[in-house]
Formats: structure tokens, sequence, C-alpha cells
């Protein structure tokens, strides 16, 4: 038999693989194949089960990278959860549905990718979107939950609202109240989907509000479209690397495979390849394809087709932390609050911090450059920094996200600095698809994001000794005062915060959109440098961290990466 030919092949059925997959089959003459490593999830407990949060971790449905040890960050390695199914990590992930701030993408357009700006994607976060209008109202107001109808959008596939279990424990009003009490106050903020991130909230999820059950990409892509006969996915199916035409130009056609009877085979495309295993795999499959840096691509036997040494380079990630309370209140039901501070509702001197942080940020380029082995350049960098400083200091996004999540007779609370500097990087280890990569995310290199760390913790300390909440809160159980005292400096939060933060699970920039001369490795089609036709269209390409949670940004990316195709089509 001939191999199986399609128009589209798309590496990866995530979460923005089949985003890109489901509308590119929207046009029923063009064919696409969607290729996934993992199964499918359908009636998968642990996914669908809106109160499951974490119980996928470390099935079979879950990567599980691990980084290598970290140097500044406690010494250890940690592990960076991925979702291995249909669906992706949105099968997996906590669900929250929140956007990210206006100039938060539009620095995307200030280091040189045109047309990628808040004005442009907004639409696109509102064209996938199902908002699910909450229908007791009444009750929601009683919940905390509000929303402005203005900032969502009604026709798209995936479904987004509000849980039963989120819902009426009847702390809402008192943390707004709490917040107002502050010394520096955070206000309540309404709903910050629209682009205005900075205050106090209660958050949507991706999730059917009907059935309470998780909504991911299969459900809300793939499973309501699967009859297209012009669709196609295959399951349990590894994608070792891109195949190449012969000819002066680099062109893809097609993919080598192997099934899960370790059959090894190819598949080929009459017009693209398109990457969406994420920002811990996209990076490398090009690597195993002979795009990258040649030093590493030579250690293996990798013949280099594309010297393009910033594949996996600039990997961003935040750094999770959390304190624990005791509660004088039994908890039944399990909202979360989320609180995002400005710089100078979190840094209170932030007019210091600030200064001081700019003072650094050549020091920081260089240190971060140099940690990478000068694939990245100093200069580069520091450019990439003084916009960051820009958007913290000067236009106001949030620097932290402070959750509080109360349980039973506890409160849990999680939180990040949103934007930390360091940078790391992820390489392939073996010219063996299946071997295990080189990460390293370099969590804590820099001060500021240890200070970032601190603070938010210094915070969470306030907002437990503020009234009305104090009066429902008991003793810190964690880190409690006898291992991190009162009123202790960074260093004194130093070795608790190294020894119990995770990864965040937000990783992107393993292939950068940024023009080339300054580190890109796709161009703002999301096509490759140097390839005709291989793109890639997962968190890969996002150039800077967004404040919040990464997947509305995927979905709506994606959306307008489908929509660039078809143009050039
Ligand atoms: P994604 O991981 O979705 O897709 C990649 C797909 O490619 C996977 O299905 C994978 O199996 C497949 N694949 C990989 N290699 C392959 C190969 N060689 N061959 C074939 N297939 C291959 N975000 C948010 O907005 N709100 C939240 O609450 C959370 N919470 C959260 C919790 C946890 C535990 C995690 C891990 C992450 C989050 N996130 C989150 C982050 C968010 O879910 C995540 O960034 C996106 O889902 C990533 O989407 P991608 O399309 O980039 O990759």
């Amino acid at each position: 038999a001939s191999e199986p030919k399609y128009d589209y092949i798309v590496v990866g059925g995530g979460t923005s693989g089949l985003v890109v997959a489901n509308r590119l089959s929207e046009l029923s003459n063009v064919t696409v194949l969607v290729i996934e490593a993992g199964g499918s999830v359908y009636n998968n407990i642990n996914v669908t089960d809106t109160g499951g949060y974490g119980n996928a971790f470390g099935t079979d449905i879950d990567w599980a990278y691990k980084t290598v040890e970290q140097k500044w960050g406690g010494g250890t390695t940690q592990t960076v959860r991925a979702g291995k199914a249909l669906g992706g990590t949105s099968t997996i992930n906590g669900m929250v549905y929140l956007r990210a701030q206006t100039s938060q993408i539009d620095a995307w357009e200030k280091i040189g990718n045109k047309g990628w700006n808040w004005e442009n994607l907004y639409p696109y976060f509102k064209k996938g979107e199902q908002f699910q209008v909450p229908t007791d109202y009444s009750f929601l107001e009683g919940s905390g939950v509000a929303y402005d109808p203005a900032h969502h959008g009604y026709d798209g596939p995936l479904k987004v609202g509000w849980t039963s279990t989120q819902l009426n424990d009847g702390l809402a009003q008192v943390m707004n109240t709490t917040y107002q009490n502050m010394s520096v106050p955070i206000p309540y903020n309404k709903d910050p989907n629209g682009g205005q991130m900075i205050g106090y909230t209660l958050y949507p999820k991706t999730v059917n509000s009907d059935l309470n059950i998780r909504e991911d990409a299969a459900r809300a892509y793939y499973y309501p479209y699967q009859s297209r006969k012009n669709l196609h996915v295959w399951l349990h199916t590894n994608v070792n690397k891109l195949t190449w035409k012969d000819g002066a130009e680099v062109t893809a056609d097609g993919v080598e495979i192997t099934f899960s009877n370790g059959t090894t085979t190819s598949v080929k495309a009459s017009r693209e390849v398109i990457l969406a295993a994420g920002a811990l795999k996209s990076p490398l499959l090009l690597e195993l394809s002979g795009i990258g840096n040649p030093d590493i691509l030579s250690k293996y036997d990798i013949e280099t087709k594309i010297n393009l040494p910033t594949v996996g380079e600039n990997l961003q990630d935040q750094m999770n932390n959390g304190l624990a309370y005791d509660s004088k209140i039994n908890y039944t039901k399990s909202p979360d609050y989320v609180a995002y501070p400005s710089a100078e509702q979190l840094f209170r001197n932030a007019t210091a911090v600030g200064a001081q942080l700019l003072r650094k940020l050549p020091a920081y380029a260089a240190q971060v450059a140099s940690a990478n082995g000068n694939v990245t350049r100093a200069a580069d960098i520091e450019r990439f920094f003084k916009i960051q400083w820009d958007l913290i200091f000067k236009s106001g996004i949030p620097v932290a996200e402070i959750l509080l999540e109360p349980s039973g007779y506890t409160y849990d609370t999680e939180y990040w600095g949103s934007v930390p500097f360091s940078r790391g990087n992820i390489h392939i280890s073996s010219a063996d698809p299946t071997a295990p990569a080189t990460i390293d995310p370099k969590y804590f290199m820099l001060d500021f994001d240890l200070h970032a760390q601190a603070q938010a913790a210094r915070l969470i300390r306030e907002i437990f000794k503020t009234e009305p909440f104090a009066d429902m809160a008991g003793e810190e159980t964690s880190p409690g005062l006898s291992t991190v005292a009162a009123n202790s400096d960074d260093e004194g939060w130093s070795s608790f915060l190294k020894s119990n933060f995770r990864s965040n699970f937000h990783p992107i920039t393993t292939a950068g959109m940024m023009p080339k001369e300054i580190g890109g490795v796709v161009d703002t089609s999301l096509k490759v440098y140097g390839t005709s036709n291989v793109r890639v269209v997962d968190a890969s390409v996002i150039p800077f961290q967004v404040c919040g949670h990464l997947q509305s940004t995927i979905y709506a990316v994606a959306e307008r990466a489908a929509d660039i195709i078809k143009a050039q089509m």
C-alpha cells in the first residue's frame, strides 16, 4: 500500500493542536491528520472531575518531565507536568481561564512581531469562547462572582464558566473587605478577562457548567467534530522527527512516527507540518529534525539542516510556593479567590525597587546570556528585560498571583511572581526521540525573582492578619513563624522558598516568535525561520510570560494561527 498522505499534519493533539486542526478542517477540501502520543481520556474520571485537580499527576497521562538539578533553586530536580492525551495539558490543568494584561500582548509587537498585539488577539479570545452565562444570578452574587458580558464570546467551542463547587461558601465578601482593609488596598476587579487584571476576583474556569465536568480541548474542538471526513486523529502514536524533501529549499514532506506496537513508519504532508507538541517537546522535535544549534546537533550525529541556535533557548517558567493556615470554619466547597497585585501593591516601595532593578538589568542580562552559553545575546536579553521592566513599573501589570483555597478546616494558598526574569533552556540529550531531554529553567537564578516570591509571601501574611478575614483564620502551619520569623528578609525566606517550590507548569518561549536577529525561532506567521512549510503553534512561541494562566492565550494564539495558515493557502 502507498503511504497515507494529508495536506496538513498537526504534531500533538493538545490544547493548541486541536484548535488548529479543527479550524483547518472546516475547509472540506483540506485534509488534516493529528498525531497524538496519548489516548482518549473522554471517560477518565481524573480528567472530568472538576474537583480532581492533581489526581492525574503521576499517572500514564502525565509526561512528568524532569528538569536537571536546579543550581539556584534548592539544588534538586523539578517535575514539570504536561498532559499526554487527546486534549493535551488542558486535560490535567487547573482549568483557570484568565487572559493577560493588554500591555503584555502589545509587548509582543514591541519586539518586532508586527500584528501581534492585544487589539488583534482579543477577538480570538472571544472567538474560541462559549461563555456560559450563570443562570442563578442572586446565588452568584452571594458567591462574589461577576463578569462583564462585553468581555466574553458566546459562540465558540470552548465552554467557560463556574462550577457549582466554586460557588458560595460565604467568603467572597469577607475577602473583598479584607483586601480593601490592607495597608495598601487591592481593589475589587469585576472581570479581569478584559485585559485589566489588577485586583481581587473569582475567576471562571474551562468547565461544562451544566454537567459539572472539565471542558478540555478535545471536548471543545474535537469530539463534536469527529465525524468530519477530512479530519483524522491517530492516537498512541509518537512523532519522532520531521522528514524533508530533497532540494535547495528546506521543505518538510511529512513525519516519522512510531506506533504503540513499536512499528516505525512515515506519513506524508503535501502542504505543511504544524508542531503543537508543547513547549517542552516542539523544540526537541526541531532539533531531532536538524534545526537548531549545530554544536548540539553534531554531538548526536544529527545533520544540521538549518543553523538556528536559539531553538530551545529563552525557556521561562514561574515558581509556585504556598503558605498554609488553620481555619476556624469548616469549608465544604472549594472556591478559589485570586488577587493580582500591582508593583505598588506588592512591593510597597515600588519606586525604589524599580530603580534598583533598572540598574541591575545589564548585569542580569549578561548573567542570563552567560548561563546559557551566550547563545542568546546579552544585548537582546537586556532589551527584553527593559520591556518587562516597563510592563511592571510603568504599565502596571500584576507582579504576582495570590490564590486562597479554603477546604475543610484549612486555608491553602498558592502564589507566584508572575514575571520572573530568569531564562533557561531545553535541548535533546540524544538522537533517540524517546530519551529524556535536558531541561533547565534556572529557577531563582536572579535575586529579583526571589524578592518577588518573598514579597508575595509577606503579602499573604498580611492578608491573614487583616480583618475581617483574620477572625476566621487560625495559625500559620506552613512554614510557620518558627521556621520563617515575622519580618524575615529575603535571605530569611530563601531556604523555605527554594526547598518547597514547584514549577508553576507555565513553560514558554522555547521556539520564540521574534525577529531572527534577536533570537527568534518562528516569524509572525509562526513559520520556522529557514523552512518553507513548518510552523509551531503551541506555548513554545509565546515571547513573554503572561500574567493570567497560559491556556486562554494559547487557545487564542492557535485560533489566530489557523486564520494565518488559511490566508496563506
Ligand atoms: P499541550 O501540552 O496541551 O499539547 C501538546 C500535545 O502534544 C500533548 O497532547 C502531547 O501528548 C502531545 N505530544 C508531545 N510530544 C509528542 C510526540 N512526539 N508525538 C505525538 N504527540 C506528542 N493554564 C491555565 O490557563 N489555567 C490553569 O489552571 C492551568 N493549570 C495548569 C496545571 C498543570 C498541572 C499544568 C501542567 C499546566 C497548567 N496550565 C494552566 C498551563 C496550560 O494548561 C498549558 O500551558 C497548555 O495547555 C499547553 O498547551 P500546548 O498546546 O502548548 O501543549
